[in-house]
């Protein structure tokens, strides 16, 4: 076993984010391909028992898949099929959302919109192709706050036909929750304060469904890092102290490899970097990595320590980028820009918007959950009127104005997108996402081509924000 530090109850579960360091926890299994196998599942969702904190504490009651936390690691190869079979356990309607891949409509798992949800007790079956390598995951697209906020998602890895090389693929998946003193979660889903301002910002970061202990690593060793944050609000900004990652995706998709602005690597809710990391510290040595995205509220996440053994001396001379993926490329002389506004929240000066086909004053949709809006109408539920209809098959320029003091992780689902401009500058590697992070008040461009016909939803990836009314409707045709 390995030995770490030790920690006081009262330090686990310190207010704001203090979210720990350590403890004797074993090392999780992940980064291995499952043996074979074309079809998982069935995925069977359940009530069950987590041990989030571990030292002592009672298990968490979650909601999970198969009874993990995370669910089920889904790992497959490029243009390989998956087929889930869904299972409803749970005491209301769920659906599956397989954020990031670009499937036909019909296996998105969106309520109303594409599929009928997933009623208690029944089944659904998903089925499509992974065109597309990069690091992904799934949760559910019904109750999202609730049921993601209570344990429902996993990570769906999509290999490349050819892997670069390394020492180890590691998975961590990021969230954060809100305990209680006995390791339960606050039931508080649905709170006004959360949902008009940062949405559910918890108390308690886990890594793959623990509070983390130290990362172990050899000297010289290259690590591949997929990097999921599956947390209902939080932002990260990893910061890796005493080493050097290279970002090679963000949400699935290859970027040039660059070493990030500053060293760190921010992911908003729903956002994956892959990062290269070479593993260059001594035998012995410890290394903090500090999760620093809120001014104030730095916070250590885990610890890097080295094992006696070394590896090699010298980093791994081999190459780090990857082949490119499937996406057409955005032809920005011929494309259609489309103005998109985001407004609402606290302190942002919105007084209205439409809402259930009427101009409502800000009050009044807050007494119906709602304080948000884009292009000036508060989206309740998936079903609503087509913000735009995007000619199939050109090439779209959304520009995006965040009027809010917020910050918004957007997700379009369907097609990944480059993020071409931010405030009227181009991006250092326009690099493609699915889900771009917009600051307070920034002007973003996004640029892709619609080739995926159907109805897609567009929404904040802050949970409180996209129930709070921040989704509307893309339709492909
Ligand atoms: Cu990951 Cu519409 O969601
Ligand atoms: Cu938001």
């Amino acid at each position: 076993m390995l030995q770490d530090r030790s920690m006081s109850r009262r330090d686990v579960l310190a207010a704001g984010g203090a979210a720990a360091i350590a403890a004797v926890l074993p090392l999780r299994r992940s980064g291995q391909a499952r043996a074979s196998g074309a079809a998982d599942g069935p995925f069977v969702l359940k009530p069950a028992k987590a041990p989030l904190v571990g030292m002592g504490f009672p298990e968490t009651a979650v909601w999970t898949y198969n009874g993990d936390v995370p669910g089920p690691e889904i790992r497959r190869r490029q243009g390989e099929h998956l087929r889930v079979v869904v299972e409803n356990g749970l005491d209301r309607e769920t659906t599956v959302h397989w954020h990031g891949i670009r499937l036909p409509n019909a296996m998105d798992g969106v309520p109303h919109v594409t599929q009928k949800p997933i009623a208690m007790g029944e089944r659904f079956v998903y089925e499509f192709d992974l065109p597309d390598a990069g690091t992904y995951w799934y949760h559910p697209h019904e109750g999202s706050s609730e049921q993601v906020g209570r344990g429902l998602y996993g990570p769906l890895i999509v290999e490349e036909r050819a892997p670069i090389r390394v020492d180890r693929d590691v998975v961590w998946v990021l969230d954060d929750w809100r305990l209680q003193n006995d390791a339960q979660i606050v039931g508080d889903f649905g709170s006004l304060h959360d949902m008009s301002h940062n949405g559910r910002i918890g108390n308690t970061v886990t890594v793959n469904g623990r509070i983390p202990g130290a990362f172990w690593a050899r000297r010289g060793e290259r690590i591949r890092l997929r990097l999921i944050n599956v947390a209902n609000a939080r932002s990260f900004a990893l910061d890796f102290a005493g080493h050097r990652p290279v970002a090679i995706a963000y949400d699935g998709q290859p970027v040039t490899p660059h070493e990030p602005p500053g060293g760190r690597i921010v992911l908003g809710a729903a956002m994956r970097a892959d990062l290269i990391i070479d593993m260059m510290g001594k035998p012995g040595e410890r290394f903090a990595v500090t999760d620093r995205f809120y001014p104030n509220a730095g916070y250590p996440l885990r610890d890097i320590a080295y094992q006696d053994e070394t590896l090699r001396d010298r980093p791994l001379d081999a190459p780090l980028a990857l082949a490119a993926n499937t996406m057409p490329e955005p032809d920005l002389a011929e494309a259609q820009r489309h103005h998109i506004v985001l407004g609402g929240g606290m302190m942002g000066g919105m007084t209205g918007a439409m809402m259930g086909g009427r101009q409502t004053d800000l009050r009044t949709m807050m007494h119906n959950g709602k304080a948000w809006a884009i292009n000036g109408v508060a989206a309740s539920g998936h079903m609503m009127e087509s913000l735009l209809t995007l000619q199939k098959g050109r090439t779209h320029v959304f520009v995006m104005e965040n009027q809010t003091a917020w910050h918004h992780p957007m997700h379009l689902h369907g097609h990944s997108f480059r993020v071409i401009r931010r405030n009227g500058r181009p991006t250092a590697h326009s690099e493609w996402r699915d889900t771009v992070l917009l600051d307070p008040r920034e002007l973003v461009e996004i640029a892709f081509v619609a080739d995926n016909p159907g109805d897609w939803m567009f929404h904040c990836h802050i949970l409180e924000h996209q129930e709070g009314g921040m989704m509307g409707l893309v339709r492909v045709a």
